[in-house]
């Protein structure tokens, strides 16, 4: 049975989404089919499609009551809109459907698990918010909510955690047949942890363990979590809120953490032996993974950040979309990710320049656009001088431009979207910190037309940006100081 509410929003995004033009829009990142978007949530592969739904509040392009969007894609390129799959129309969800994930049941119907927040005045006058844990199932396109919703509460939680801060849940099926789920969750000492659960059917849940804790090393409440097995080790992914910069790590306020480690199937034992951020860029959060049938972990995350979305835009229809989706792996005991092999299908035009020599200005015939795929190969040219600095402008004329540059001596790369059209004085620069002392870098820009992500050195490290630039702007031209010698190779992406 659909209730009003979710009748209204399907209504309501149906018309909406028709008074925005594609051309406005990401061509191949969804985006919001109307209004806000925020968490990557049910991210899956079910009947032959891959499903993904978001954090979503189609009436206006703020943060809202939470809904959760839908979209299909065959190729986790081009996207299709489905109707609002929830919304927030329980006694127990009422005010809102927050982040949650999907599978695949045995039976063929689509499992999602979701946070239903409840707020509930106190006999003083003030709120206490309740965050518990929720199912629906459905056929792919309408979700019938569990009637004995919900099934983890505060009474679940080991002593002392908080049950207004236990979201986020991540669901998975082992080999063995059972399912397990993580959630975030505030530990008795104000930061967080992550709770692991079980389950014989994916309905009757049990608390486990604690699977990891913060103890505040790494910012406070830790939202989103995903854990997978991946090259043979465990991989717990976090966004942390409140964090606290270390080094070149963890500038971004609510940031992004992957732990990497030993996990014991048996025992479901894990013991982390490295941390890194997921992106080092300034738009990226609450990512979440999924497998395709052909076996590769795929990661997607939401292409803005809680500290740098007050980017509000006057008049503006829509407000969201999601990163590219990645392919993972583990290389040298980190995380690396490379753009879904899909991406290729949407290349053509292909431009390409070897051996130039970069010095000042220089821009290349061919070399521009606002809807390319580009990588970049630099070194030092040989006899002379390590060069001081490289960058490479894009999104540009007279008004803007955007760029990656890099400092070999100091393995400094940044990006910098200063004039890229943002209204809001919030951060438009992030450094991250490579091992380029030899002047060697490769870069691999994918621009969206309103975003860049850049993945360096196949992967090692990625920085994501979203851009306002006027469309209009697509040049592309290429400085050093001193002397670089450059490979390029650009394909228009359509
Ligand atoms: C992360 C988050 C989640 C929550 C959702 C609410 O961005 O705060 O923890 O479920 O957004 O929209």
């Amino acid at each position: 049975m659909t209730s009003q509410t979710l009748r209204e929003a399907r209504k309501y995004e149906e018309t909406a989404e028709k008074r925005i033009a594609k051309k406005d829009r990401p061509l191949f990142h969804l985006s919001v089919r109307t209004g806000w978007m925020n968490d990557p949530n049910g991210f899956s592969f079910y009947e032959g499609k891959y499903h993904l739904f978001y954090q979503y509040y189609p009436y206006d392009c703020k943060w809202g009551p939470m809904h959760w969007g839908h979209a299909v894609s065959c190729d986790l390129l081009h996207w299709e809109y489905l109707p609002a799959a929830l919304a927030p129309d329980e006694p127990y969800d009422k005010d809102g459907c927050f982040s949650g994930s999907a599978l695949v049941l045995e039976d063929g119907r689509h499992l999602l698990m979701y946070t239903g927040v409840q707020r509930v005045k106190r006999p003083d006058g003030t709120y206490d918010e309740l965050q518990t844990q929720c199912l629906a199932t459905g056929d792919g396109t309408d979700y019938e909510k569990y009637e004995k919703n919900p099934v983890l509460t505060g009474a679940d939680l080991p002593a002392g955690s908080s049950p207004s801060d236990f979201r986020d849940p991540k669901i998975w099926r082992k080999p063995d047949g059972t399912f397990r789920c993580v959630a975030g969750n505030m530990a008795p000492d104000g930061s967080g942890q992550i709770l692991l659960f079980r389950s014989a059917d994916g309905f009757d849940w049990q608390f486990e363990k604690v699977l990891a804790e913060n103890h505040s090393r790494f910012g406070k409440m830790w939202e989103c979590p995903d854990f997978f097995l991946l090259d043979g080790k465990g991989v717990l992914l976090i966004s942390p809120q409140d964090m606290l910069p270390q080094g070149f790590e963890y500038h971004n306020g609510n940031g992004t953490l992957c732990l990497i480690g030993d996990y014991e199937e048996e025992t479901d034992a894990f013991a982390w032996e490295s941390d890194q951020a997921i992106d080092y860029g300034i738009d990226f959060y609450a990512s979440q993974t999924t497998l395709t049938p052909d076996g590769r972990r795929i990661l997607i995350g939401w292409m803005q950040n809680w500290d740098t979305c007050s980017t509000y835009n006057p008049g503006g229809s829509w407000l969201g979309q999601m990163s590219l989706p990645r392919e993972l792996s583990i290389r040298n005991g980190r995380l690396y990710q490379a753009p879904i092999r899909e991406l290729e299908a949407l290349r053509h035009d292909r431009v390409e320049y070897r051996d130039v020599t970069v010095e000042d200005t220089v821009s290349l015939e061919g070399i521009q656009g606002r809807r390319i795929d580009m990588e970049l190969v630099l070194s030092g040219v040989d006899g002379q001088e390590l060069y001081q600095k490289f960058a490479v402008r894009f999104a540009q004329n007279d008004q803007y431009r955007t760029s990656i540059s890099f400092r070999p001596r100091e393995g400094i790369v940044k990006v910098d979207r200063k004039f890229s059209g943002s209204r809001r004085a919030i951060i438009h620069q992030r450094r991250c910190q490579i091992d380029g002392a030899d002047g060697r870098l490769k870069l691999r820009i994918i621009l969206d037309l309103c975003s860049v992500e850049v993945f360096i050195n196949d992967g090692e490290k990625v920085m994501t940006a979203i851009t306002y630039t006027d469309p209009e702007a697509d040049k592309i031209s290429f400085f050093a100081d001193g002397k670089v010698r450059m490979d390029v190779v650009k394909y228009d992406l359509s």
